[in-house]
This record gives structure tokens, C-alpha cells and sequence, in this order.
């Protein structure tokens, strides 16, 4: 439970700056906070408050609203294995009872060694390719009991680094506003528009 860091305030400030309403910088002070913890702590809250000028309870109401954030400590990765019903008719249970097998936790629960976290979730987005499952909010399809297996293999040598960032970096991949970075969004966003 911490407030945020000097370092994380300069950059708050620095976001706050870019909005006309404080009020809109809350999703990435939220993101800083978590990059901090692992979790958006409540001292964090209260302070992102004082920060925009809101009451704690709208920090926290926002906050809530967002699967993406966390109020207690998570894994390095965690893994959303979807159970709705697309996923559930081609064995999406079967895969969550060996997740939890494999790694011996519950779903909602985080391995000791503070790697892995899972949790059942509801649609994902990916009904064509089911089962499926994020890592940190990557996907993977058609995924098979054999495949998870892979899967946790790979993330434990660490092999997906590069492709699978910890859990609580996306505010700092979000804040990297260079300009190999925005030129990099304009194109892909004239591509997206050529279609
Ligand atoms: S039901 Fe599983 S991705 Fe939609």
C-alpha cells in the first residue's frame, strides 16, 4: 500500500499536462500506480485523488470498473482463461481444471513463487478461435490441455519475454511517446484507413 513514487508524480504531472481536464488522466495515473505495485494500492488511489483534484471513492469507482486493474498482489503473469460459452462447448472447463491442476491453485489464485495467477473470465473476443486465453492480454487460441503445458513452459525459461511483457508494464509502454513511436502509430493508422 504506497503512495506513488517522486518519480511516478513528475510523470503524472507530466500526463495531467497533456489533458485540458485533470479529471481525464485518471486510466494512465491508474496504469503508474499498478506499474508501481503490481496492484493499485489504496494509498495510491487516495493520492491519484489529490492529484486530480476528485474524491477517492471516484478514483476507485473508475478504478472497479476495469478488469485490467488489480486491488491486491497478482502474478508476473496472469492467465484469463475464458469460460463463456463458445469456449465452454469445446472443453474451455477442461482447460481450467488443468490450469489449476498444473499449477496447483485455484482459479483466482497466484503459484507461491508469485509467477503465474489464473482467472476464469467471460468472453474475450475470440469465439471463432475457441478455446482461447490471454497472457497479459495476449492471446492464445484453440487452446489444448498439451498447448497450455507449452505455454506455461515457455513463460517459465523465458522465452516470451519479448513477447509477453510482466504483468503491470503497460503504463510504461503506454507513456513511450517518441517520435519512432508516433510515426509508427500514423502509418498504421493509414493502413487501417487505405481499406
Ligand atoms: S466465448 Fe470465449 S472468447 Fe468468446
Amino acid at each position: 500500500m504506497s503512495r506513488l513514487s517522486d518519480e511516478r508524480v513528475a510523470l503524472a504531472r507530466e500526463i495531467i499536462g497533456r489533458f485540458p481536464r485533470k479529471k481525464s488522466a485518471l486510466i494512465p495515473l491508474l496504469h503508474l500506480a499498478q506499474e508501481q505495485d503490481g496492484y493499485v494500492a489504496q494509498d495510491a488511489m487516495v493520492h491519484i485523488a489529490e492529484l486530480l483534484d476528485l474524491a477517492p471513492a471516484e478514483v476507485y469507482g473508475t478504478a472497479s470498473f476495469y478488469e485490467m486493474f488489480k486491488f491486491h498482489p497478482v502474478g508476473k503473469y496472469c492467465i484469463n482463461i475464458c469460460t463463456n460459452i463458445s469456449c465452454q462447448l469445446v472443453g474451455a472447463w477442461n482447460l481450467l481444471h488443468h490450469a489449476e491442476e498444473r499449477l496447483g491453485i485455484k482459479s483466482g489464485g497466484t503459484t507461491d513463487d508469485g509467477l503465474f495467477t489464473i482467472e476464469d473470465v467471460e468472453c474475450i473476443a475470440a469465439c471463432t478461435e475457441a478455446p482461447a486465453l490471454q497472457v497479459n492480454y495476449r492471446y492464445r487460441y484453440k487452446v489444448t490441455p498439451d498447448s497450455f503445458d507449452s505455454l506455461i513452459e515457455e513463460l517459465e525459461s523465458g522465452e516470451l519475454q519479448g513477447e509477453i511483457p510482466p504483468h503491470g508494464t503497460l503504463g510504461a509502454v503506454r507513456q513511450i511517446t517518441t517520435a519512432a513511436w508516433s510515426n509508427r502509430g500514423i502509418e498504421d493508422q493509414a493502413k487501417v484507413d487505405s481499406r
